[in-house]
């Protein structure tokens, strides 16, 4: 009898948070992330004399966000293989709809982001150098795509910032509300 109720419980309780891999994915990522988004507005203001420093800086930031890149297509690939554990049943519907449009434009960012990075510097005279080693260069440079591609960075970064302030406002509301919804997402 006891081991059938101890048998009963498991699933519901596993079914209710992530997997270890995703939360390690997410707050790998969620470091990162805030980090590479502080680095590339930071960086932007270094003065170009002497030069060097504001290059140096500059590939850092690619090296570093191709990394995260990496990361999101095995944070991608997880979450198609995986279905997120349910909600619990006291959460209001507009709530969950609402974190689930913000996962949205989080994801969405988290793609635009590498890509329209690493697209942008492809397209300058400059080689991308993945921690000191140049990579080859795909086409030749273009003025013109170099500022779309560059334009789409930028412009992502802000929806980014403000979808990651409104999900990050949303955590600390359930922390304080002890729902049990910041739990699923902690080791
Ligand atoms: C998750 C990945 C990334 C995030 C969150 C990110 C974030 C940012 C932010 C916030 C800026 C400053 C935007 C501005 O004030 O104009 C920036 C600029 C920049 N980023 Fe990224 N970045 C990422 C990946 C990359 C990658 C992979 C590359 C290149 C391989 C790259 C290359 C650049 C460059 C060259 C700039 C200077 C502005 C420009 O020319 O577009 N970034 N990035
Ligand atoms: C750059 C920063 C972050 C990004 C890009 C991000 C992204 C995401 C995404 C996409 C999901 C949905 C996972 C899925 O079901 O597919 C998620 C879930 C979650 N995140 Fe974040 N996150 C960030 C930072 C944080 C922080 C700082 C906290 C709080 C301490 C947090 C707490 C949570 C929680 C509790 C969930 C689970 C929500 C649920 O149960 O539906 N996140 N995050």
């Amino acid at each position: 009898m006891q081991d059938s109720t101890t048998h009963m419980a498991e699933p519901a309780a596993s079914s209710s948070r992530y997997t270890g891999i995703a939360i390690a994915l997410h707050g790998l990522l969620a470091i990162g992330l805030i980090y590479q988004l502080g680095l590339g507005v930071w960086m932007g203001d270094i003065p170009k004399t002497p030069p060097g420093l504001r290059a140096e800086w500059f590939n850092w930031h690619k090296s570093v966000g191709l990394v995260l890149g990496l990361l999101i297509v095995l944070r991608g690939l997880w979450r198609l293989t995986h279905r997120p554990p349910n909600l619990p049943d006291s959460l209001p519907a507009w709530q969950a709809w609402a974190a689930s449009a913000n996962h949205a434009v989080l994801y969405l960012c988290m793609v635009t982001m590498p890509v329209s990075g690493f697209l942008g510097s492809s397209f300058t005279a400059y080689p991308i150098k993945f921690f000191g080693t140049p990579l080859p260069r795909l086409w030749d440079a273009s003025a013109e795509l170099k500022e779309i591609f560059s334009g789409v960075h930028t412009t992502c970064s802000y929806l980014f910032m403000a979808a990651i302030a409104l999900h990050i406002m949303a955590a600390a509301w359930h922390m304080v509300r002890r729902d049990g919804v910041l739990k699923r997402m902690l080791p």
